[in-house]
Order: C-alpha cells, then sequence, then structure tokens
C-alpha cells in the first residue's frame, strides 16, 4: 500500500461530483483549486438551496405572519442549530449571526472591548494573527488607553509558549489568538492557552476560520468565551458567519449596531433591546446565505469532519514530502500541528510571479502576505506562495503543483 494511501476511505472523485465548478477549465487547463483557505468552493446543495429559496418561498425574516416568511424564517433559524451542534455550544442563543468572522471579532472588540477596556489594560494577540484579529484590537485599544501586545513564534512557526506564559499578567484582559493560521498553517494549543488566559483573569477570542472547516471544533471543552467563522471557508455561501459567545458574556455586553430586529421596544425617549441572539443582528440578515449554511454544515456532516480532517492531513503530509523534495523550495511554516495548507517561498521567483506561472496551468494557489504582514515580517519575507486544501483535493492536485512548480523552476532557474 501506497504510504500516502487515504485516510477514512474518502471517495475524493464523488465528492468533486457535487462541486460544478470543478469541472471547469482555466487558460485551457483542468482548474486545480489549491485555494480553500481564502474561500471554499460550493457544492451543488449549497447553491440549489439559496435558488430554492428565491424561487419558492423567500421572504423576509423574524417580521411576517405569512407562509413565506415562517418558512424562511425557521429554514434561516434551523442553521442556528445546525451551527450550535456544529460547535458544541450550549445553546444556540450563543450563536450570533454576522457577516464573516472579521465582522464578529470586530463585533467583539466593540461591544465588549469599549465596555470593559480601561487605560494601562493589554490585549494579547499573536504574531501568527490575521489582519482581521489585529486591527479591530488595534482600534479600541486606541480609543480606551489599552496596549495591544504579540506573543512571538518559534522557528518553525509554532507559537512560543513559553514567551506566552511570561507575556501574561493581572494587566491582560483579553487573548485574541488564531486556531489555525492562515499563512503559515499552524495549528495553536488553544485548550492550553485558553487555560493559561483565563488563570490569569483574562477573556479568550479564537480566530476559528481556518479551523471550523477542517477540525472538530467544541467552544465548551475548550472553553473559549468567543470563537469567530466564517461560512465561506466551510463550503458555504459567502456574507454569513457566526460570532460564538458564552451567554453570560454576551447578555452583559452592550448591543452593537442599531436598527430593526435587535429591539424590544423603541420610543424617543428610550429603546430597550431584544434577547440573545437578535440584540446582536440589526436589520435584514444574509437570508440565502443563512439558509444556505445550514447546507454545507450537512455536507460537512455527512463527510464527517475527522474524516475532513484525517484526509487533509494525509493530503499536507504529501505535499510536505514532494515540496521539500525540491531544492529551490524553502517551506515557511514547519510546526508540528499544522492545518490543511503549505505555505512557501522560491529562490530568484516572487511569490506573484510564481502564482501568475501556475494559473497559466489551471492551478489557483494564493500569493502574498495573506493579509498577515507580521508574520511575513517575522520570516523578513514580503510573502509566499500558500497551497491550501479542502475536500475536494487529492494527491493529483499535489502532483500538478509540483509539476507547474518546475515549470517555474525552468523559467527562473
Ligand atoms: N483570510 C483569507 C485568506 O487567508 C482571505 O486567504
Amino acid at each position: 500500500m501506497n504510504e500516502f494511501a487515504p485516510i477514512g476511505g474518502l471517495d475524493v472523485a464523488a465528492i468533486r461530483a457535487q462541486f460544478p465548478i470543478l469541472k471547469e477549465t482555466v487558460h485551457g487547463k483542468p482548474l486545480v483549486f489549491l485555494d480553500t483557505a481564502a474561500s471554499a468552493q460550493r457544492p451543488s446543495s449549497v447553491i440549489n438551496a439559496e435558488v430554492e429559496l428565491y424561487e419558492k418561498y423567500y421572504a423576509n425574516i423574524h417580521r411576517g405572519v405569512y407562509k413565506f416568511s415562517q418558512d424562511a424564517t425557521t429554514a434561516y433559524e434551523k442553521t442556528r442549530e445546525s451551527v450550535r451542534a456544529f460547535i458544541g455550544a450550549k445553546h444556540k442563543r450563543e450563536c450570533i449571526f454576522v457577516r464573516g468572522a472579521t465582522e464578529g471579532i470586530n463585533l467583539v472588540a466593540q461591544t465588549w472591548g469599549r465596555a470593559n477596556l480601561k487605560e494601562g489594560d493589554e490585549i494579547l494577540l499573536t504574531y501568527l494573527e490575521h489582519h482581521s484579529n489585529i486591527v479591530p484590537w488595534q482600534l479600541v485599544a486606541e480609543e480606551k488607553g489599552a496596549t495591544v501586545k504579540a506573543v512571538p513564534v518559534l522557528e518553525d512557526g509554532s507559537l512560543d509558549m513559553d514567551a506566552y506564559r511570561s507575556m501574561l499578567n493581572e494587566r491582560t484582559k483579553m487573548v485574541a489568538f488564531t486556531h489555525v493560521s492562515n499563512s503559515i498553517g499552524t495549528q495553536t494549543d488553544a485548550k492550553e492557552i485558553i487555560r493559561l488566559a483565563h488563570d490569569a483573569g483574562a477573556l479568550t477570542l479564537i480566530d476559528g476560520c481556518q479551523a471550523a472547516p477542517h477540525l472538530k471544533i467544541d467552544v465548551q471543552d475548550l472553553d473559549a468565551d468567543f470563537y469567530a467563522f466564517s461560512a465561506h471557508k466551510m463550503y458555504g455561501p459567502t456574507g454569513i458567519g457566526v460570532i460564538y459567545g458564552k451567554e453570560a458574556l454576551l447578555d452583559a455586553m452592550p448591543p452593537w449596531q442599531g436598527g430593526g430586529d435587535m429591539i424590544s421596544t423603541v420610543t424617543f425617549e428610550k429603546t430597550t433591546f431584544n434577547d440573545l441572539p437578535h440584540k446582536f443582528e440589526a436589520g435584514t440578515p444574509n437570508i440565502a446565505g443563512g439558509i444556505g449554511f445550514d447546507h454545507a454544515i450537512e455536507f460537512m456532516n455527512e463527510i464527517g469532519v475527522e474524516r475532513i480532517a484525517a484526509h487533509e492531513a494525509d493530503l499536507l503530509k504529501y505535499a510536505t514530502e514532494q515540496l521539500s523534495a525540491m531544492n529551490s523550495v524553502r517551506l515557511i511554516g514547519t510546526a508540528p500541528k499544522k492545518g490543511a495548507l503549505i505555505s512557501f517561498v522560491m529562490e530568484h521567483a516572487h511569490p506573484h510571479d510564481i502564482g501568475t506561472i501556475l494559473d497559466q496551468q489551471g492551478i489557483a494557489v494564493r500569493a502574498g502576505h495573506h493579509c498577515a504582514q507580521p508574520i511575513m515580517d517575522n520570516f523578513s519575507i514580503p510573502g509566499t506562495v500558500r497551497a491550501s486544501f479542502g475536500v475536494y483535493n487529492d494527491r493529483s492536485d499535489v502532483d500538478a503543483l509540483v509539476v507547474g512548480l518546475k515549470k517555474v523552476m525552468d523559467i527562473f532557474g
């Protein structure tokens, strides 16, 4: 048996057949899609769910007494229960629908942060963070006189846990960190980071964008205070995501955006606010996205998150072996625990040039700083090429990448 035989016996051909876009060609070549970390492709079930809503029962939700409104509300709220079960939350009212993880992190920074941070407080981030888990904290820190600090990484891109322990102190009020780095793939020891933060009296927010599509998440087991993720990286629609928060924290936080649905009563003298989760969901939401999201969760559940994780771990191992064997390729991020992506640089070739040459061969990768400039600075590089995997990839995609990179080597020497 091949050392890299698929684990869990996934029928990748059958999975691929559910994704219409994977039949497309690019520049006359079959599409090799290796950019799932930026946004996954969608199976027909997700696409059809949105079409069906618009064709058969579309109406605004939470507002109408008529059938279509009630049916759309039921379908949208069913997703909330699926999300709750998917992340192991205690109550579905702890799962707030937002535009995506970025909005979820901003929500916490602007509500919990503005209400609780004061001069001298510290917010602890890590060098692994995406800009969306840096800038919201900088904005609120500047307003409140708090300080943002970042835990460094070791040479292989693992988080420096000794540094983390030494940076925690009585001024630390929030530890906000990624579960899996979007740029170099490091998987953090979220449970231990949260335990240490809580021991120091700090709360935690986990950016789970690159974890939720690939790992079994259990927010209660992690004891996460807040956990953010986006549907579009989980084979779901764009413009919908979740910020999970513990009920007591969400209850105590002031609302964020004001408008319809988030109120209980409104007079010009005083407004009272709706209960969770609606308190944080002002205005008409992404109804179609929310309904499509349920089908994305169903798609993942039907395969099984653990099987998806095992399949992608196998692909990562294979890709790591193949790319390590190429002389002019240098892997960036070689932590022992990684998510489903591989980041690298090549001698003499800029990441954007590599991405462009690969595109000519039908291979889609992301090239650049991946909205994570601090970690690029840490490695003294302007950017990397990143190949990221989804459940629809197999070893032939890695083989195609290797062939593509040989072409880059031929051109750049
Ligand atoms: N955050 C997304 C990425 O890593 C867009 O590419």
